[in-house]
């Protein structure tokens, strides 16, 4: 049976006249996350591929504060991706309501997530990595500018177009995103994020005891997508971390820290430039902080100058990151399963923030 409730922009996108597999044919497994899976959708009649994410939406009104919770997250998800039309943001074609379920038919990312490639990689030359951030910085200026917090932007939402080619990156998963008015996108009051890129003023006044839905002591705002992009391009240009601790408590207190450095060998080779971006993305003081649209002013992101007379040194730190790529890839499969705890403890422990 199909869900007659309230939907974002009065049921704009929403296909009421038929059922999702009446026009898709849904294959393989493109990803899974917290909540949700990802499929292959053709379209029967023109052939064309989509990706179809699948969530469970309760049904309105339930007396259960947890389904109606989740139906609100829902909800919020397909309004923040409702509008939105960019080329470094993963667009909605439209969406199904059936069987107490969700059908968000997305364009389709071949390339798999940026976390994977990293890690295949190990890091990226300046170059690289240069062409791929500025393009998910436009991204995020273009959210912030849409009034769209994104709140969760990490190496797993960000989606390659191509395999291996960082360069055909796209934001992807507006699970955690809130939408707005400037005034309301500068009073967020709830937890969300992962906590490895979580930025530290959305943890103030976090106790170890945080559960889901936890409010947070002072409003945050759109800088949180900022400091999430300099945790992004940090392990780019390293295949590190920032902030790392296997135990989520310490990792989170890390954050809550701020502290970071460039002393491993990695960063030998990278440019001034380069790091003075990072220092400006992860200011601890989310005023001090850049906006996206000072980062993208910034001069590393100006022109490849310098990165070219540096060519023949990133051949060798490449060859130097060979050495490091083994603790790059190791931390990154220690990112993914730390992240496959956190994820499980949403549903379980409550130690992945979401929004309620
Ligand atoms: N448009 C897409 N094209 C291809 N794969 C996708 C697409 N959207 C999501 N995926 C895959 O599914 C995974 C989960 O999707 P995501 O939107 O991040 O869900 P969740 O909110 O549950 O984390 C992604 O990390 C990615 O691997
Ligand atoms: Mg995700």
């Amino acid at each position: 049976m199909h869900d007659r409730g309230p939907f974002p922009g009065g049921g704009k996108k929403l296909r009421r006249d038929v059922r999702v597999e009446d026009v898709y044919s849904l294959g393989k497994l493109l990803g899974t996350g917290g909540s949700s899976s990802v499929l292959l959708a053709t379209d029967r009649s023109t052939g064309q591929e989509w990706a179809c994410k699948i969530m469970a939406l309760p049904r309105a009104g339930s007396k259960l504060r947890a389904e109606r919770q989740g139906r609100d997250r829902v909800l919020r998800e397909i309004s923040a991706m409702l509008d939105l039309e960019h080329p470094c943001v993963i667009g909605l074609r439209e969406y199904f309501v059936q069987d107490q379920k969700a059908y968000l038919v997305m364009e389709l990312s071949r390339g798999g997530e940026m976390l994977d490639a990293v890690n295949d990689k190990g890091h990226y030359s300046e170059d690289e990595a240069r062409t791929a951030f500025l393009r998910v910085l436009q991204g995020v200026q273009y959210l912030h500018s849409s009034g769209v917090v994104h709140r969760d932007l990490k190496l797993e939402n960000l989606l390659l177009a191509r395999p291996g080619d960082i360069s055909s990156v796209k934001i992807a998963d507006f699970g955690g995103a809130v939408k707005g008015s400037p005034a309301v996108l500068n009073d967020i009051q709830t937890m969300c994020g992962s906590p490895q890129y979580v930025a530290p003023e959305v943890l103030l006044g976090r106790h170890a005891s945080s559960a889901l839905g936890s409010q947070v002591s002072q409003p945050y705002g759109p800088g949180c997508d900022v400091w999430s992009c300099g945790v992004v391009l940090y392990m780019l240009l390293s295949g590190c971390p920032p902030f790392w601790h296997e135990d989520v408590e310490q990792l989170l207190a890390a954050v809550q820290r701020g502290k970071f450095d460039f002393e491993d060998p990695v960063w030998r080779g990278v440019s001034r430039e380069a790091k003075d971006l990072i220092s400006g993305l992860l200011q601890f003081d989310p005023g001090q902080r850049l906006s996206c649209d000072e980062a993208l002013q910034h001069p590393w992101l100006q022109t490849s100058n310098g990165t070219q007379a540096r060519g023949v040194a990133e051949g060798q730190l490449l060859l130097r990151g060979a050495a490091t790529r083994t603790e790059g890839g190791e931390r990154g499969a220690n990112i993914q399963r730390a992240l496959g705890v956190m994820l499980l403890a949403v549903l379980c422990l409550a130690l992945y923030f979401v929004v309620v």
